[in-house]
């Protein structure tokens, strides 16, 4: 059974009757440009078939009544009157239909049953998957008009100010707006992109090092509010405003930390947009080679990584089939990302998996992954 089929039938379980339509909104894998969305810099991620579904009923009241068939867990809201109350999975939705009435969209209730195959805790987004789901289930029962990038403004609002993550715009924009069988090259501060093919005869393989680090959130502050401080010194409000040149004249002012979080961001901006225009011209062995310097600028100036990350872009670097992996997401625990020869791919998965589970004693999940169109009704 389909996972479209699946959240169906749990509807049908829980509600007794059918569902009017099935949303559904992807989680991502970032390609390269790691930690630059929050310094108003480039990132070129993709949409996954990874994804979380809802079939919706729609109401004539005010109420919006959950099922998590994933946790089994039923929860529901009044759309007049509603706080936060505590961490739970509800609050992103109670977070997103708060961002859509601040837009002064006037929203309807519904009956939902969400099921979803982002993995939690990988760094594949499985909240952004969440945000923009529950947007997409709320644009087509309020009929409003849906604009993919006020959707992941809103979604990011929700995380950022209802639920308390202070994560950047990337995973928002990549759900909102993917395109099947290709990258998305985005301007984090003008917020424009463009999609970019992905080459011929190359897959992207997702590598989960089964690692999760707690504390990421304070870690990932930490970076953030090192970057503030190195823009500040070359007094510009964003990163991306330095450019490689400035930032290399002045670099030994800084003290060392400093330096190196900038040097990453500095740095990885100019290797996103290397990456785009070594996918414009098919050259996937550059796109790899960029890959793996992101990887190192990750581990060794943005520190980063933890020793599976790290690991686990070695065995895949090894790999005859392999053209380049870097770790993926925040960091800390999670996934890396492949770019591999498609003729060799379910090779690579198997072997590579094997390497890995041999140098940790951690079982990876290692899956060949497609990119796929953002939120959309089904
Ligand atoms: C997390 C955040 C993103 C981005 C990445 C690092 O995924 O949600 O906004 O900052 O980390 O590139």
């Amino acid at each position: 059974m389909s996972l479209r089929e699946e959240v169906e039938v749990a509807f049908i379980n829980h509600f007794g009757g059918e569902p009017d339509i099935v949303v559904c909104a992807p989680g991502r894998v970032n390609l390269i440009g790691e930690h630059t969305d929050y310094n108003g810099g480039f990132v070129m991620p993709m949409a996954i078939d990874r994804a979380m579904y809802i079939a919706v009923r729609y109401r004539r009241d005010d109420t919006v009544v959950l099922l998590s068939a994933d946790f089994n867990h039923k929860a529901r809201f009044n759309l007049k009157k509603f706080n936060y109350i505590k961490p739970h999975w509800c609050e992103y939705i109670k977070g997103v239909a708060h961002a859509l009435q601040r837009r002064n969209l006037s929203l309807r209730g519904w009956d939902g049953a969400m099921l979803g195959n982002v993995p939690r805790g990988s760094g594949l987004s499985s909240s952004a998957a969440l945000e923009l789901a529950a947007a997409k289930a709320f644009s087509e029962v309020s009929n409003f008009p849906w604009d993919p990038v006020d959707m992941a403004v809103a979604g990011q609002e929700a995380e950022n100010n209802w639920v308390g993550v202070n994560c950047g715009i990337m995973d928002q924009m990549i759900s909102a707006c993917g395109k099947a069988g290709h990258a998305y090259l985005l301007d984090c501060r003008s917020l424009k992109g463009e999609h970019v093919p992905l080459p011929d005869g190359v897959r992207v393989v997702i590598l989960d090092t089964a690692t999760r680090r707690g504390l990421v959130d304070s870690a990932y502050n930490e970076r953030r509010s090192q970057c503030e401080d190195a823009a500040k010194f070359f007094g510009v409000e964003l990163l991306r405003d330095v450019s490689p040149e400035a930032f290399f004249k002045r670099a030994d002012e800084l003290p060392e930390c400093t330096r190196k979080r900038a040097r990453h961001v500095i740095t990885e901006d100019q290797r996103t947009l290397a990456a785009a225009e070594a996918m414009r011209s098919g050259d996937s062995k550059r796109l790899g080679q960029l890959m793996y310097e992101s990887h190192v600028s990750l581990r060794d100036d943005f520190e980063v990584c933890n020793d599976a990350l790290n690991t686990m872009v070695e065995c895949a670097m090894a790999h005859p089939a392999c053209l380049g992996a870097r770790m993926t997401g925040a960091g800390f625990g999670g996934c890396a990302v492949a770019l591999v020869r498609e003729d060799a791919a379910a090779d690579f998965e198997r072997e590579v998996a094997a390497a890995y589970q041999q140098a940790t004693q951690l079982e990876p999940a290692v899956y060949v992954c497609v990119a796929t169109d953002g939120a959309r009704r089904l």
